[in-house]
This record gives structure tokens, sequence and C-alpha cells, in this order.
């Protein structure tokens, strides 16, 4: 077929996520054929430079020659088996590996094979860890605003931003929000980079006044990636592990988003070196290369499981692509990429070069704050600059924007009215410039100069 009529088949039969398909009319699809490094090449020749790591995982780039080679090598082998009372050697090394990231001390790893079905296991896993230890009653989660855990039912029951749950309300189970912290508009007119975390408070009452019905606390350490890139201080996570540990509650980190070094640490929750009960590693994990999610644990939390199966307190949850072969040498393949010293020092100093440029627009009337850490960083467009006050949503100003740039050949895709960069480790000076320079022309372009 050829770009037209693979397009018109597109248009006929797909149901592309995240999107309002009627948008599709004005704006179809980019076809993609192949793409290498931070370029998509579409149908055609055209490129895009890929700023958002392809939904935040392509942290190597597209294409990465040692990662390929692990799953081509794997290929020959064995692409995949059941994973119940069966096992494999990517599985196994992929075990030591991702032990490796909190000191062991969360050495159980239970596979999954997407980001939410990580966050759905996790939830199931301390709230069964409950149950197992004779404790039902603790049967309450508690997250903040703000919060994004993906789009499945407990996912969203643990969320926050009405864009996904709203619609879905009466399907969720009930939880407790605390007001997280909100650093661009703080209530107590403090600084993220200064602040003792005076926020907490709300999570403190909130565990207070569920004591003893907690089972566990989920978020997403220091980075909220779909909160618009909302970045908060370290201070707090110190705060809520000292909280947690005194209520006995589960510590939760999600590090879909954040983790794999694109904070500038391997974790994001090394900024605050805490080790929490439960983390979850996915997207960037296999490099963007295979789907394939991890929910690591405590033994604490893994004994309470162990017993004779008469007792009935195993965790009987299975996905069927669980631990995958391919899935687990692609993610085998982004640990010998760590290996390499210089990444993370790498991502910090490309991270600072992206920061450094995208400041010049922070003065810009409609731009409300431009925020950064490591290979993360974020531009927030407002309607009032000194009122911090928002667009109207239905004006969307940033899909506007992401628009734009898109034309101008760069992949921006908006959050609500913050663009951001998030772009693989390995971006370039030149391709820097390109990013943030069709960026800031785009913003100008739809929000006056
Ligand atoms: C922090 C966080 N948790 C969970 C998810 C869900 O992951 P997936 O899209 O693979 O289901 C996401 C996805 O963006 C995320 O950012």
């Amino acid at each position: 077929m050829n770009k037209m009529e693979l397009l018109n088949e597109d248009k006929k039969r797909l149901w592309h996520p995240c999107s309002q398909m009627k948008d599709y009319e004005a704006y179809p699809a980019r076809l993609i054929e192949r793409a290498e490094g931070v370029w998509l090449y579409e149908a055609g020749g055209r490129r895009i430079l890929d700023a958002v790591s392809s939904w935040w995982c392509k942290i190597f780039g597209h294409g990465n020659p040692h990662i390929r080679a692990r799953i081509n090598e794997q290929l020959e082998k064995l692409e995949h088996v059941i994973f119940a009372n069966y096992t494999h050697e990517p599985a196994i090394e992929l075990a030591q590996r991702l032990g490796g990231l909190f000191s062991d001390r969360l050495p159980r790893v239970f596979y999954t094979d997407n980001g939410s079905s990580a966050v759905e296991a996790a939830l199931k896993i301390s709230f069964q860890y409950w149950r197992n230890r004779g404790r039902p009653e603790r049967n309450l989660f508690v997250h903040i605003r703000g919060a994004y855990h993906g789009e499945t039912v407990g996912a969203l029951s643990v969320g926050s931003l009405g864009l996904y749950r709203d619609t879905f309300k009466p399907l969720l189970f009930k939880a407790v929000e605390a007001e997280g912290p909100d650093c661009y508009r703080c209530p107590f007119g403090l600084n993220r980079t200064t602040c003792d975390a005076e926020c907490f408070t709300s999570m403190e009452n909130a565990l207070e006044e569920n004591n003893g019905h907690v089972g566990a606390v989920i978020i997403e350490p220091v980075l909220q990636a779909a909160n618009g890139m909302a970045l908060y201080s370290p201070r707090y996570l110190v705060k809520l592990s000292d909280a947690c540990r005194r209520s006995g509650v589960h510590l939760i980190f999600d590090e879909i988003a954040s983790g794999m070094g694109r904070t500038g640490k391997m974790m994001a929750c090394d900024h605050a070196s805490i080790v929490p009960d439960i983390a979850l590693v996915s997207k960037a994990l296999t490099g963007g290369f295979l789907s394939l999610a991890a929910v690591l644990t405590n033994g604490e939390i893994y004994d309470a499981f162990y017993t004779d199966y008469t007792e009935s307190k195993a965790f009987l949850h299975s996905h069927t692509y669980t631990g995958n072969p391919l899935a687990c040498a692609a993610a085998c393949g982004v640990f010998d990429l760590f290996d390499d010293p210089s990444v993370l020092p790498g991502v910090l100093e490309t991270g600072s070069l992206i920061r450094d440029k995208a400041l010049a627009i922070a003065d810009h009337p409609h731009v409300g704050e431009v925020r950064s850490l490591g290979m993360v960083t974020a531009i927030e467009l407002v309607a009032d600059k000194r009122a911090k006050e928002p667009y109207a949503w239905k004006e969307r100003t940033g899909y506007r924007v992401y628009r734009k740039a898109e034309r101008d050949g760069v992949l921006l895709r908006n959050l609500g009215d913050v663009l951001y960069f998030f772009p693989p480790y390995i971006i370039n000076g030149g391709e820097i410039d390109f990013m943030v320079e069709t960026a800031i022309n785009a913003v100008k372009y739809v929000a006056g100069k």
C-alpha cells in the first residue's frame, strides 16, 4: 500500500490512544516508516525530532544497536515461555540488575507487561499482604493530588487527574487523596528548592485520620510527570517515608516515568536517599523496545505470601506475557548501557543545556514557569503570568503549540498547557538547539511575541 492508502486504512480502522479521533480529520496520524537516534522518519522522507522519547521510554534513542543485538540474540533461542513454573536466563539476569537499583533492599521482582499493570499488581500485593498478615482492615490507599498511575480501573482509583478519571468515577474503589506539593502555585509562598515540604501536613492528617486502616501510600517520587511535569522537593519524600514507617504503612514508589536516569539519578527516589517497600519500573526499562514492567518488593512483603499452598496466601495474579524473554533481554541491554559511568553525568550535562536554552522564554508574558530536573524541562503557559491564571482549557493553547512545533519538525506532545522536553539522553547540541528553538517559536506563534 502507498502512503495515502495506508492513511486511509488507518482512518477507517484504527482507534488511537488518548485521542479525540475527530481531531484526525484536521491532523491525520503521521505515518512513521523508520526511526534512528532522536529522529522519526515519515513515509516520504520528512523527519521529526522525538522530544518526548515516544511517551518517555526511548532513553537511548531509536534503534540503539546494543539493545537491538541483545533482542536478536535472544530471538534465536527463545522468544516466549510460560512464566509460571518455568524460567529463563534473561529474567534472572534482569532480576539481579533490578535488585541493584535499590542496593538489594527490594530483592523480589514480579514482572508485568506495562506500567498500569504493574500499579495494579503492586496495589493487590499490598492489599493481600495485610490480609495474609491478619489485618484486612488495612485496606485503604492514600495518594496525593496530581497523582497519575495509569488508566486501568485500579490505577485510576489512586490517580487524581480529572481528565482521565472523572468519567469512570462510579467504577473506582475508594481511596484517600491528600493535598500534594504544588510548587508553582505554592500556597505557603515558598520555593521547592528551599522549602521544608510544609505542605506535608495534609498527608500527615490523612494518615492520622485513617490510622489503622491505611495499607499503603502510592506516589511518584519528585516528578509528577503526567501532572504537567510537576517537580517537588525530596524533603516531602523524607517526611513521607518517616510517617509511613511510624504508622506501619507500605510506601509504594511509582518510578515508571521518573526512573532509569530521567531525573539525573538512576531512580528519582535517590534524590531523597530513600528505599520504599515497593517500587515500580517500566517505560525506559527496555529502552522503549518492548513492553515490560517490574514490581520490586522487600523481603518482608514477600514472606507474607510464602507458605503452604493450602493456606491460600499465594499471589494468584498473572499476565500471559509475564517475564517475556525478549523484553527481559532488551532491559538487560539497557542495564549494559548504564554500566558506562558517563551516562548519568551526561544526563545532567545535557539536561542543563536544554534548561539553559529553554530559560530564554522564561520572561515571556504567557510563560508562567520554566522548571527542570535532570533531563526533564517543562514550560508552563498561563493566561495571566502575575496571577498564575491558566488559560481556559477549551482554548487548547498547549495543543496548538504542539501542532505548530510538529509542523516545524519537533514532536512536543503537550500536557494541557505544559510543553516539555523529555528527549532521549543521546540528543546532541545541534539537535537541542533545533528542538528548543522550534518550541520557543511555536510558543510565540500561539501566545504572541
Ligand atoms: C507514573 C506513571 N505510572 C504509570 C503509568 C502507566 O504506564 P502505562 O502507560 O505503561 O500503562 C504512567 C504512564 O505514563 C506513568 O507516568
